[in-house]
């Protein structure tokens, strides 16, 4: 075993939203199905993973920084709790990561990364795990991570057993499937999230009645999603998309104490798509748990979608995203951190959506 590795994988971005577990961590399964799109390697995150009986606790740092505190390490450490007793190992680990995904604006940074680190330590232990168990292991850091698992389009399924083993992601359509579809990625705000999704949405399970009205009208909209994937229908799929982002919103509002993730600038952007949409439906927009608006669409509209955006101003950077693949194993000479536990020099460039090591 070589009890070191490095993998990477993008993030994915829910087009039916996963928002409410039924099964709390460390084992996360949902409340209901959901279904995303992996996007390509532009904001990606890069993970090296080292096992070792030197250590003698898991350290983990991203994007430079040690993550110190119990909330930092929430999801981290469950993981590779999981990982280990996988692998029948007790060696602590240390971790390095580097992500390309602003973080914390509601733009599913964990995806990539829980999927990249899961990734990370399959190969460094060994474990072998097929995509369906790898994904598993994902999800046991953070649910939507487990999405990332394939290319394409992949739906996360709730399960019903009370220990979550049939809670797992599985891919509707490979990343060939369609491919000019994209996914413009718009950075509103940089700031942190107010109330992050983990406290939000037991929140939204807990208080808001609305809530079981969207669980209600999921399993229609997941069949008619799928229908509209098959056939490379952009005006069903955006509509869907509309409409379940706007469902999951409709839901935090009717959070008791009310959450709301939207900002002006959401509005404008919301505003914007119907307009552009009026005569018939070529675009659809999606927020998470942020202000970030992402924007469903295929490649001849993305000059037109992009002017839009580009008028309105607190919108700070667009990335349009092609649809990617799963996650992948790098070679050492890629690695943030030397097999030794040394941490190398690197730096992300955001700009050239590269993540380069220096020494
Ligand atoms: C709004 O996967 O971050 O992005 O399982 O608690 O780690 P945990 O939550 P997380 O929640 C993502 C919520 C969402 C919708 C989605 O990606 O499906």
């Amino acid at each position: 075993m070589p009890f070191y590795a490095t993998a990477e994988a993008n993030p994915n971005l829910a087009i039916i939203k996963y928002w409410g577990k039924r099964l709390e961590p460390p084992i996360i399964a949902p409340m209901n199905n959901s279904v995303s799109v992996t996007l390509d390697e532009q904001l990606r995150t890069r993970t090296t993973v080292l096992f070792s009986p030197k250590f003698e606790r898991d350290k983990v740092w991203i994007n430079g920084s040690e993550m110190r505190t119990p909330e930092e390490l929430e999801k981290a450490l469950p993981q590779l709790d999981a990982a280990r007793k996988l692998a029948g190992s007790k060696l602590y680990a240390r971790v390095v990561s580097a992500t390309l995904t602003p973080l914390a604006g509601g733009l599913a940074g964990s995806a990539a990364g829980l999927c990249a680190l899961a990734a990370a330590c399959n190969e460094a232990l060994e474990l072998d795990l097929s995509p369906k168990d790898l994904s598993i292991l994902c999800r046991i850091g953070s649910g939507s991570s487990c999405r990332s698992v394939y290319g394409g389009f992949a739906e996360w399924l709730a399960g019903t057993r009370a220990d979550g083993s049939d809670s797992y992601a599985a891919q509707w359509f490979g990343e060939d499937h369609w491919k000019d579809f994209r996914t413009i990625v718009a950075i509103v705000s940089h700031e942190k999230k107010k109330v992050k999704s983990r406290a939000g949405m037991k929140q939204t399970v807990q208080t808001s009645m609305l809530y079981q009205q969207r669980l209600r009208d999921l399993p229609a909209r997941i069949t008619a999603l799928k229908n509209a994937l098959q056939e490379r229908d952009i005006a069903r799929m955006a509509e869907i998309a509309m409409r379940d982002s706007n469902s999951l919103h409709a839901v935090c509002l009717d959070t008791w104490p009310p959450i709301l993730y939207l900002n002006d600038t959401s509005k404008e952007v919301i505003d914007s798509i119907h307009e552009f949409n009026a005569d018939d439906i070529k675009a659809g927009y999606s927020f998470d748990a942020g202000p970030n608006p992402t924007i469903f669409t295929v490649e001849k509209h993305v000059p037109e979608i992009q002017k839009r955006l580009k008028e309105i101003p607190a919108i700070e950077d667009v990335i349009v995203s092609s649809v990617g693949s799963g996650p992948r194993a790098l070679p050492d000479k890629g690695a943030l951190m030397g097999a030794d536990g040394t941490i190398r020099r690197w730096r992300v460039d955001n700009k050239k959506h590269d993540i380069i090591v220096e020494g």
